[in-house]
């Protein structure tokens, strides 16, 4: 029976756990603090560059997806529109656009029928753990510090999260070991290990090739699966290091998929690519696709059309390569990052701050001589007119209070100066106080 108070009509104690846990509060928190503070300059964003966008290619990528419907796929005007304007499969349209340029960009080679077109990589997430989380045994490994939107996934399906150390090199393969140890000691089943092996949010960190084969063998070894998320791997300074996906031989990765950054975040689109088969009980074989469209179909229904159509227009448009599509912006990426880090030497040349250097990516993780928590990302915002994120939001456990992370891909080099020296006075303001 609900409870009702005299003043309220619901207490948020008979509503679902994880709407009083801050993990879901993360993300508002942040763009709550942006909006009463527009002149600040904003680190805390990893929105994608603004610049480039343009409501004109909006009908253009639309029009050369019609066209592919056209030629390629032989439908009549007739049916194109319908493909466009209305429902539509479940596992999305594009999805034999997506194993192209997963082959051209990433040398992932899929079955298009592995691919499930998703409302934004969340969507993909959402889907993935719920079909994960087969009961309360079922627990969620994720290297920490790791990215608010999966924390918040597994909480909305009542799967426990269970921090990994990433240790210097990415992921502490020994500690990742000990937690799965653990975990089944207490009777528990890890089911899958979270990971973003390039350029992670917001650690900025990537792992090494062979740390990527080890974890691989790690995950076959112990039967767990890994969810691979890559929303920021294209954006590379020509070091490109293979996809999890692309060295998994044995179908232990799900690879989470976005194009927010390299299309534009408006039109929500991402995908997963699950090719695990699932035993059914009458003897018969899915794919785990299969399995997490019918979860999708019952929040979704499916992505909607006209968005596929634009991202699937604008793969087009390059060849099927979203690396080429993102020339431009990898440029301003990594001379922003390259300005953001020579900014940061030239202002703190003491070593009383240090910092990653990322080679790619969107983020770099500052750690500070004292504690910045978010009632001193108000007062940054509010004293001196910048903004960053502290890196608490991205622990369970209430570490990382040293360190902030700083996101430069919205900004240009003039704002990044500009913000560099305000928070230049932040840190010795705070320093003094
Ligand atoms: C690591 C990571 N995964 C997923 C997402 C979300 O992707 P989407 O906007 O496609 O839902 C983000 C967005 O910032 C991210 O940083």
């Amino acid at each position: 029976m609900l409870e009702y108070t005299q003043d309220h009509d619901l207490s948020i104690a008979t509503l679902h756990g994880s709407l009083a846990e801050p993990a879901l509060e993360s993300m508002n928190f942040l763009n709550e603090v942006a909006s009463r503070y527009p002149k600040a300059v904003s680190f805390a964003s990893g929105r994608p560059f603004e610049e480039f966008f343009d409501t004109a290619l909006i009908h253009d990528y639309i029009e050369a997806y019609c066209r592919y419907l056209r030629v390629e796929k032989g439908c009549s005007d007739a049916q194109v529109n319908q493909v466009i304007f209305q429902y539509g499969r479940t596992k999305g349209i594009i999805h034999e656009l997506v194993a192209r340029q997963l082959a051209r960009d990433e040398k992932i080679t899929v079955d298009p029928e592995a691919i499930v077109v998703t409302v934004g990589c969340q969507e993909a997430m959402f889907i993935t753990l719920r079909a994960l989380r087969g009961d309360e045994r079922d627990i969620l490994l994720a290297v920490s510090p790791t990215y608010i939107g999966i924390t918040g996934a597994a909480r909305l399906v009542d799967m426990p999260v269970w921090p990994v150390r990433s240790g210097p090199s990415g992921v502490d393969l020994d500690d990742l070991a000990a937690q799965i140890r653990r975990a089944r000691e207490a009777g528990l089943r890890p089911r899958a290990c979270y990971v973003m092996p390039d350029f992670a949010n917001p650690s900025g960190v990537s792992l090494s090739t062979s740390l990527r084969a080890d974890l691989l063998g790690l995950a076959a070894s112990e039967h767990i699966l890994l969810l691979e998320d890559n929303p920021y791997g294209l954006f590379h300074d020509g070091s490109h290091l293979p996809t999890l996906k692309s060295l998994d031989t044995g179908r232990q990765v799900v690879y989470l998929g976005s194009f927010a950054k390299t299309g534009f975040p408006g039109a929500r689109v991402g995908y997963a690519v699950a090719d695990q088969r699932v035993a059914a009980g009458d003897g018969g074989v899915s794919l785990l696709a299969d399995e997490l469209a019918k979860i999708k179909s019952m929040v979704t229904v499916n992505t909607s059309a006209v968005a596929q159509a634009v991202v699937g227009g604008k793969l087009l448009r390059h060849d099927l390569s979203m690396a080429a599509a993102n020339q431009r912006e990898t440029a301003v990426y990594l001379g922003n990052l390259k300005h953001l880090l020579d900014g940061l030497s030239q202002r703190f040349p003491s070593g009383d701050l240090t910092w990653n250097c990322p080679s790619g990516g969107f983020f770099v993780v500052v750690t500070l001589p004292f504690a910045a928590d978010d009632e001193l990302v108000e007062h940054s915002a509010r004293e001196h007119r910048v903004l960053w994120t502290p890196m608490s939001h991205f622990y369970s456990g209430g570490e990382g209070l040293h360190q902030v992370r700083l996101a430069c891909s919205q900004l240009t080099p003039e704002m990044i100066e500009t913000g560099l020296d305000r928070f230049a006075a932040f840190v010795a303001g705070a320093t003094t106080r």
